[in-house]
């Protein structure tokens, strides 16, 4: 399955506050408005089942969890949305925007909770059945201006990660951190944003501008 059709993929990463829901939002606005059929989603979610196992993954009711149950809850989650949503819009030939993807796993899970990468990259694989974003956006910021944020906007019943870096900062810098070597390790795909000195009016126009031109080059 791992045919992505004539769409375009970008996914948009980054740890709690970073910007991306708000950026994926506009960058998906402005693609509606040149008329470039587009496609806006997140994870874990995008799908019924998926917002389910989203529910259940970030409520902090449901306390701590084992790091592998965790990684299959949202590889679960996963394997709905790339067969339900986002491989038939790829090869509708839509551009779609994905609020975290794959990355995320490897960030979260690998080098935030110490999953094996082996593990992950496998089970990223199976889920996606091979697909692998165009372009990855990481919204880099400070992790504590970030949390501070996340806090400000994010809903009591979907705040057990933001919980957990607060009692653990060690966690927060890991995952950014994984971040950063994830870009080393794929810098191909990946542009990073720096969206603590940056306005967030600069920090869109160089997302757009950077996305336009890529899909100018794809024609
Ligand atoms: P968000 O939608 O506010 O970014 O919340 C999603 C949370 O889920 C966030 O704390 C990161 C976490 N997450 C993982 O740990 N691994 C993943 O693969 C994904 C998609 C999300």
């Amino acid at each position: 399955m791992n045919n992505k059709g004539p769409g375009f993929f970008i996914t948009l990463e980054g740890i709690e506050g970073s910007g991306k829901t708000t950026h994926a939002r506009r960058l998906f606005s402005f693609l509606e408005e040149a008329n470039v059929p587009s496609l806006l989603t997140r994870e874990p979610g995008g799908t019924p089942v998926g917002e389910k196992v989203r529910e259940l993954l970030l409520n902090p009711e449901s306390g701590a969890m084992d790091p592998l149950t965790e990684t299959f809850l949202l590889e679960a989650s996963r394997r709905e949305h790339v067969t339900e949503v986002i491989s038939p819009a790829l090869q509708a030939g839509k551009v779609v925007i994905c609020v975290r993807f794959t990355d995320s796993t490897l960030a979260y899970q690998g080098y935030g909770r110490g999953v094996p990468l082996s593990h992950l990259h496998c089970l990223n694989n199976i889920a996606t059945g091979g697909i692998v974003p165009d372009l990855t956006l990481l919204f880099d910021v400070e992790p504590e201006v970030g949390l501070a944020r996340s806090f400000s906007r994010t809903e009591e019943k979907e705040l057990r990660f933001e919980k957990e870096f607060l009692a653990n900062k060690e966690f927060l810098l890991a995952v950014r951190d994984g971040y950063l070597q994830l870009v080393k390790e794929y810098p191909h795909r990946f542009m990073v944003v720096n969206t603590t000195e940056h306005s967030k009016e600069e920090v869109f126009a160089l997302v757009r501008e950077t996305i336009w031109q890529k899909l100018e080059k794809r024609g």
